[in-house]
């Protein structure tokens, strides 16, 4: 199995790497080590622990959640073209990655690349984008399934998705035959979407309670749109069991979330408060995107557990090698010494595309001639670690024997465990996301919801809001 199995290279960090200056000393890593030792029982009981102190639901564990959305998979992939997930945030992210990740770039486009059905994933409420997608999207309902995906049920996105997509389907079949065209995911009890889906009699999958939007990936909520696109999902799951017995190991260095998050943790207290992600695939370049989403609403918070206040939170970014070689490396190498880096290196691309001998008036291409692109690929990954490197930049490698369902579902349980780790090592709370609240509740305001929050009428709330964002005529030019 571990030839099989993501790796986490952290030499890089190393002050014998990139200096005193900035590297980690022995003794600095010694230091961690001890510190986040401490913290690996409390974060293996949120990972595979049960009852009020799980986090992670067990999600990789559980085979009803894999049998039951076989069920469905079953149910409607012969009569399925096009599926369509409505969802946003913890509730779309993960879908997006994983398509990318485990099936071909081409795949909407060349039946002969389908293993299932077009996949669209929409995740915001752009007229533009989302009218043109219906424009399309009409003519071809009879082949189509829509699953909405909201956990808590009541996401003014994704409601107004399916509200319009609802008289949509209605319009054409009539609402009997709703539940053949909607497969809801939602809260096994509350919330506004399990309501729908009971009154219009919908099949449903569950989002289990205590498992948080960006941590739902491994549930119904990336599950079903996967497995109906032909990904083996049982080799997802397996690898995210395969990398919980390695996240949860005691020993400080043999555990990659333990040593990744101690790392990123030492950074931020010594000024490299961003932290970027830069896949070497273009199959991962959305993990990074689901990465992004996952650290910055998990550690990006005011207070800590005691109550102090902290305003902790590295930054997420992502970037693409070897595309933004071209955009942001001069900025990685000589602006401020801010950040640090994770590039994912990928040793077996899955494809051979073979570059052919140089044209006879550019003998000054030939050593590009008759090479793999992945050989290319993987030398600028070495050449910018080298050139980070040499800039006194810490710079991670996660290592990909290949891109594949296991070994992604490593890489997502190696990066909910960081996550988890960072997060106690910062005394925050990695799971709440109190932040996105407000912006909610003032949209609920100015869209004329009914009712009020934190003691304020909406109506009143929406007389502020307007008063505070009306735009002031001195101040436009
Ligand atoms: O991670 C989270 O909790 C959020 O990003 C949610 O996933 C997002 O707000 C969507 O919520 P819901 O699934 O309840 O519609």
């Amino acid at each position: 199995m571990a030839d099989k199995q993501i790796r986490l290279y952290y030499k890089n960090v190393l002050a014998e790497a990139i200096g005193p200056e900035h590297g980690i000393t022995k003794e600095q890593l010694d230091g961690l080590a001890k510190q986040t030792s401490q913290l690996i029982p409390k974060i293996k009981d949120e990972i595979i622990g049960t009852g009020d102190k799980t986090r992670y639901g067990l999600l990789h564990n559980d085979p009803q959640i894999p049998k039951a959305v076989k069920k469905l998979v079953k149910q409607f992939k012969p009569r399925c073209e096009n599926l369509v997930v409505l969802g946003i945030g913890g509730s779309a992210l993960g879908n997006i990655a994983l398509q990318s990740a485990l099936n071909p770039f081409m795949y909407n486009l060349d039946n002969n690349q389908r293993k299932g059905p077009r996949l669209f994933v929409f995740d915001n409420v752009d007229p533009a984008q989302f009218g043109s997608f219906l424009d399309f999207i009409s003519p071809r309902l009879g082949k189509t399934i829509f699953n909405v995906v909201s956990k808590s049920g009541q996401t003014a996105e994704t409601a107004s998705q399916l509200m319009i997509v609802q008289k949509l389907l209605e319009a054409k079949f009539g609402s009997a035959r709703l539940k053949d065209h909607i497969v809801a995911t939602t809260d096994a009890q509350k919330g506004t979407l399990r309501k729908i889906a009971n009154e219009i009699g919908l099949p449903t999958l569950e989002v289990p309670d205590v498992v948080g939007g960006r941590f739902s990936v491994l549930s119904a909520v990336g599950l079903f749109s996967a497995a109906m696109c032909g990904i083996n999902i049982d080799q997802l799951l397996a690898g995210a069991r395969d990398m919980h017995a390695r996240v949860t190991n005691p020993d400080f260095f043999k555990n990659p979330a333990a040593i990744n998050a101690a790392i990123q943790y030492h950074f931020y207290n010594r000024g490299k408060k961003i932290s970027v992600m830069m896949p070497y695939s273009y199959a991962l370049y959305n993990f990074a995107d689901w990465y992004r989403q996952l650290w910055a609403e998990s550690l990006g918070k005011k207070f800590a557990l005691d109550g102090r206040e902290v305003f902790a939170g590295p930054t997420p970014v992502k970037a693409l090698g070897a595309t933004d070689q071209h955009s942001q490396v001069q900025l990685y190498r000589e602006g401020p010494n801010d950040k640090v880096f994770t590039l994912i290196e990928v040793e077996n691309h899955g494809k051979k595309v073979k570059i052919p001998a140089q044209p006879k008036s550019a003998p000054e291409l030939a050593y590009l001639a008759k090479k793999d692109m992945g050989e290319l690929l993987n030398a600028e990954k070495k050449a910018t670690e080298y050139a980070l490197c040499a800039s006194n930049r810490p710079c991670l490698t996660v290592l990909f024997p290949k891109v594949e369902a296991f070994t992604v579902g490593q890489f997502i349980l190696l990066f909910e465990a960081t996550t988890s780790f960072a997060g106690a090592l910062f005394g925050i709370n990695t799971y709440d996301q109190p932040a996105v609240e407000l912006g909610k509740q003032a949209t609920f305001a100015l869209m004329g919801k009914s009712g009020e929050f934190e003691g304020k009428s909406y109506a009143d709330l929406a007389l502020e809001i307007r008063s505070k964002t009306g735009v002031d005529p001195d101040f436009i030019v």
